[in-house]
């Protein structure tokens, strides 16, 4: 259900300054090869088994070589860059500009920079066309309102697939999410957002996708939805 209290400027300013501050070294040590204590290095490990199912199910759509993906909310590029190595041709875009100068340096070290476009831009801002479009772990960040937003600038971007994720809402996530605020500063997560399955389906319904697949991914302390869209 729509929100009135959301605004959309507002929270892409606090994305924006986390990502480019603490959420800068939190995420690029878990992306990385730093030693990590147990809990993150679960969430390390989840989000390389969401990224290996993601991969599959894009070579599934049985795309040609060259094939464009845009990468909404690259973060370190990690995605971006096995994207080029599969000889796709892709666009990065973070609203972070310390997330998208790590990605292009690893891009460069891995030799797969010339395969791909830098751009420090919004997934709500972000024009093009593309043959799929993928956006992992940022619609976390995202109450329902905020979700459709973003949906649907990125929905409209593709004739193909949007495969993307997002954190279902659950009762017992929610109490744990709400008992998260009265913990030390320091102690918490970066916040994320539930959003229930009524309000996500809408937004895929009202902007002409349907649902290919779902899968939860759960892996210690990582835990998404991941989904496979496409046109009606
Ligand atoms: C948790 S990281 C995920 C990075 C990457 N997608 C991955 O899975 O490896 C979230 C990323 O989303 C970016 N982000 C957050 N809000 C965004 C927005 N509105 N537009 C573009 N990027 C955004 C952040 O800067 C950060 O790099």
């Amino acid at each position: 259900m729509s929100s009135s209290s959301f605004n959309a400027e507002e929270h892409k300013n606090m994305l924006r300054s986390y990502f480019n501050g603490q959420g800068f070294q939190r995420w690029a040590s878990i992306y990385g090869d730093d030693k990590l204590s147990t809990v993150r290095n679960t969430v390390r490990q989840g989000h390389a088994v969401m990224m290996d199912r993601a991969f599959d199910w894009l070579q599934q759509l049985g795309l040609p070589k060259g094939a464009t993906v845009l990468d909404a909310g690259c973060g370190t590029g990690l995605f971006s860059i096995r994207l080029a190595k599969a000889g796709y041709k892709v666009k990065s875009v973070d609203i972070a500009s310390q997330m998208v100068e790590k990605a292009k340096a690893d891009a460069t070290k891995e030799g797969v920079a010339g395969n791909i476009e830098f751009e420090v831009n919004t997934i709500e801002s972000v024009k093009g066309s593309f043959d799929a479009v993928v956006c992992f772990d940022v619609l976390i960040h995202y109450p329902a309102e905020g979700f459709r937003q973003a949906f649907a600038n990125l929905s409209s971007l593709t004739k193909g697939s949007v495969i993307f994720t997002y954190a279902p809402y659950n009762n017992i996530l929610a109490f744990q999410h709400w008992i998260g605020g009265y913990f030390p500063k320091k102690e918490r997560r970066t916040t994320i957002q539930m959003i229930r399955d009524e309000e996500m389906q809408k937004a895929i319904v009202e902007n002409g996708m349907r649902v290919k697949n779902s899968e939860k991914i759960s892996f210690g302390f990582y835990h998404t939805m991941l989904m496979n869209t496409s046109r009606k």
